[in-house]
């Protein structure tokens, strides 16, 4: 199959490089000149809301699919009016996944417990939601934040103005959501297939700085096979819900053991990269199975830890190929500030040990 992408970044890269030995082929839609896809597919350059550039990318194309959920509605709309192929996952789960008050309703009617939260639209009701809310609090542009980027925590009434200036929201407005004191952030990453067969990968825990992804673990510390089975059967529901077809990554807040949904993303996810090595068959794979009608593959995983490599060039590179069970990922991208160039992979029992004293040795904890 010839699978078309939206977007030609890292993920995109890492869809091609599991799904090629498949036999299927690449292409991306970028608007960036050097997106590092166009090492592994066809890349067509052009803006997502420009026809010429969206018949371009359709052409030849048997299914279409996404590595990142901001896609400006125009864009769905062409593809609507001119794609005879699936959009794999759906519009409804894009939909779902680009607005934080959507992924949040969902979430509730699936009996997914989410912080308490308020919608505003303008920084007058952004005041008497933070008044509602209570202090502190954090507040998160509805649409297009990744990142950490578009929200600030909010430790008294008196920084709303600043935090809206911050966040200069478009429409439709903030979320504004109680400050969580949580023990410690959980991802499943699970997929679907268009025949409804459901598979979810051991629960990972991340460790955030500075609303950036730094490490993620697998399988997550002390987690009971009731907490398992409650992070797929909320996956389940939701999947369910939307049609789903392909891989989604939920992330949540464990508080004293109980499950706070905090958001998802209708796609690949950082927090499962270690898949690739650690798992029979990778979140990459079996998204690729998935959207093209293929059998998924197994989630059975051995344990691994992963520690991304964020806004600088990496020093040591040979250093981390002489760790034992240790994988490196270039992404091939230019470093920048806050950016995510690369990710170390490191499978085995010790994996969290080695991948601390890897960090450690690599500089990266701070
Ligand atoms: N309500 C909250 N309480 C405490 N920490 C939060 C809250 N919301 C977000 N965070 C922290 O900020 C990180 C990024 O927020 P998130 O909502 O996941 O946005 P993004 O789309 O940028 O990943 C989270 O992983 C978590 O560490
Ligand atoms: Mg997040």
């Amino acid at each position: 199959m010839v699978i078309g992408v939206l977007g030609g970044g890292q993920l995109g890269r890492m869809l091609a490089l599991a799904g090629i030995p498949l036999g299927h082929r690449f292409v991306f839609l970028d608007p960036a000149e050097d997106a590092v896809s166009a090492d592994v597919g066809r890349h067509v350059r052009g803006e997502y809301t420009d026809p010429d550039a969206i018949d371009r990318f359709l052409s030849g194309v048997d299914v279409v699919t996404f590595e990142f959920e901001n896609i400006p509605p125009a864009a769905l709309d062409l593809l609507a009016a001119r794609a005879a192929v699936p959009l794999r996952p759906g519009v409804d789960a894009l939909r779902t996944g680009q607005d934080r008050l959507f992924e949040k309703t969902l979430f509730r009617e699936v009996g997914l417990e989410v912080p308490d939260f308020r919608v505003a639209e303008s920084p007058e009701s952004l005041h008497t939601a933070v008044a509602e809310i209570g202090t502190p609090c954090v507040v998160k542009s509805r649409r297009m934040g990744y990142d950490g980027k578009g929200q600030a925590v909010l430790r008294s009434p008196a920084d709303v103005t600043r935090a809206w200036d911050q966040i200069r929201p478009t429409a439709p407005g903030v979320i504004v959501e109680a400050f969580v004191p949580f023990r410690r952030e959980l991802s499943v990453i699970a997929v679907r297939s268009a025949s409804g067969r459901f598979e979810a990968y051991p629960l990972a825990q991340n460790r955030h700085e500075g609303g950036i992804l730094r490490r993620s673990i697998a399988p997550a510390p002390d987690v009971s096979s009731e907490l398992q089975a409650t992070a797929s059967a909320h996956a389940k529901a939701i999947m369910e819900r939307l049609a789903y077809v392909g891989v989604l990554a939920i992330e949540f807040f464990d508080v004293g053991g109980r499950l706070l949904g905090n958001e998802m993303a209708p796609r690949v996810h950082n927090s499962g990269h270690w898949t690739i090595e650690a798992s029979e068959c990778s979140q990459f794979e079996n998204h690729v199975r998935a959207i093209a009608g293929m059998p998924l593959g197994s989630t059975s995983s051995r344990p691994a830890a992963m520690i991304n490599l964020i806004g600088r060039p990496i020093e040591n590179a040979l250093g981390v190929l002489d760790i034992a069970g240790a994988h490196l990922h270039w992404y091939g991208k230019e470093p920048r500030a806050g950016r995510k160039v690369g990710h170390v992979t490191i499978v085995g029992a010790d994996a969290t040990a080695t991948a601390d004293d890897l960090a450690a040795k690599l500089g990266l904890d701070r």
